[in-house]
């Protein structure tokens, strides 16, 4: 649609049209303007820690591979497409290679993505074998060990993308002793429903009390204390706008919390636009597969240096609120992102409220606004910028 037909789904107290979740046309438009434009996150260093390492992942729909050269060690992305016709050439979610092999007619590449082998190629007489290798992605920088990808030859740097998100990024990479490692993988979910359904709900702190009900009883009878109520729960908090789409959830205590240790994860959860969250001791990362289609990468964040009671405490708690008998995750995805975007949910006239704390939100530095534990402050901060890039014309 035309730059206006966005605009028309925003009205100025923050009601948002449901087919943000389930036109076509806008998720083919937020592929070309959101996901070829951001810089987007593919990784983290401690996942390919030596040369000839590799994972697959997804930039945007794009299928990538992202390796470290075993000739330089630089870590390059390249699209997950062979250059004779197109075929997936690594399937394998990690590994070490000197060498991809394509399964469909074998040819070869080095992990730096040039061309390196043809099977029987005395039959192809205008083979130009230099202009046949993977396709890297122009430009892949990291921040505190975080890898980031970007479509976009020119624009800005990773860390100015970044802006006030970066700090969080780098008290993240502090978490452990020595850092931090996504070792044990990823826990995967798939829901039939949109991937920005996933980014709210990490910031969404309104949910926790209602939907988290069953896991909260839990705790508490463990506890031997009284479930907790909604304003009580999340008394310390705050949320906060970090600008360009960037969100902030904050225990304003948070040295208290940091501590007593960071079994319960960081004392904040952050949202990168447009696609990557940390949240307690998670890394998430989200891949839009379709309009109504969402893959969701879980990875627990392990604390490299920290005692292994410490580790294995952070992996009991991943399985206990994200694992398929888990009793948090589980919640979600029935509630939050099954009903509300099967797809049929959301119709020409149903339109959804992105307004609580609208006319209470605070100033502070460097531009950050911030907000009530559970305003919907960190929503109107992913679409303000949503819709900024949504109505951009093309360069
Ligand atoms: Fe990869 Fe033919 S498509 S070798
Ligand atoms: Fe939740």
């Amino acid at each position: 649609p035309p730059p206006g037909v966005v605009s028309g789904l925003f009205t100025e107290d923050w009601r948002v049209h449901g087919s943000i979740y389930s036109s076509p046309e806008i998720f083919r438009l937020e592929q070309e303007r959101i996901f070829r434009r951001c810089w987007l996150y593919v990784g983290h260093e401690s996942e390919l820690p030596e040369p000839g390492d590799y994972k697959t992942t997804f930039a945007g729909t794009q299928p990538v591979i992202v390796t470290r050269g075993s000739d330089d060690g630089v870590i390059r992305v390249l699209l997950n497409r062979c250059r004779h016709r197109g075929a997936s050439v690594c399937h394998d979610e990690a590994g070490t290679a000197n060498f991809f092999r394509c399964p469909y007619h074998g040819w070869t590449y080095y992990n730096s993505g040039g061309l390196r082998g043809v099977p029987y190629d005395d039959a192809y007489t205008r083979l130009d074998r230099d202009r046949l290798g993977l396709t890297a992605l122009p430009r892949t920088e990291t921040y505190a060990g975080f890898i980031f990808t970007i479509f976009a030859e020119e624009g800005p740097s990773l860390v100015e993308y970044l802006g006030n998100a970066a700090p969080y990024l780098d008290l993240a990479a502090q978490a452990g002793p020595e850092g931090i490692q996504l070792s044990a993988n990823s826990h995967k979910i798939g829901y039939d429903g949109n991937w920005k359904l996933q980014l709210e709900n990490t910031q969404d702190g309104y949910h926790f009390a209602f939907v988290h009900r069953s896991y909260l009883a839990v705790l508490s009878d463990r506890a031997g204390t009284p479930p907790p109520v909604v304003p009580n729960l999340m008394a310390n908090w705050r949320t906060a706008d970090l600008g360009g789409g960037h969100s902030l959830g904050e225990d304003t205590t948070a040295a208290e919390v940091t501590a007593r240790g960071l079994i319960g994860g960081l004392p904040f959860n952050v949202v990168v636009f447009p696609s990557l969250a940390i949240i307690g001791a998670q890394v998430r990362h989200v891949l839009p597969k379709a309009v109504d289609r969402t893959e969701v990468r879980l990875y627990p964040m392990m604390l490299k240096g920290a005692d292994n009671a410490v580790n294995a405490a952070i992996l009991r708690n991943h399985e206990e609120f994200n694992g398929p008998a888990g009793a948090g995750t589980t919640d979600d995805m029935e509630i939050a992102f099954f009903r509300t975007a099967d797809g049929k949910a959301a119709t020409e006239k149903d339109w959804v409220v992105m307004s609580r704390g609208l006319d209470t939100e605070k100033p502070g530095e460097n531009g950050i606004v911030y907000g009530h534990a559970l305003d919907e402050l960190p929503h109107r901060a992913f679409y303000r910028q949503w819709r900024r890039l949504m109505e951009e014309e093309e360069s």
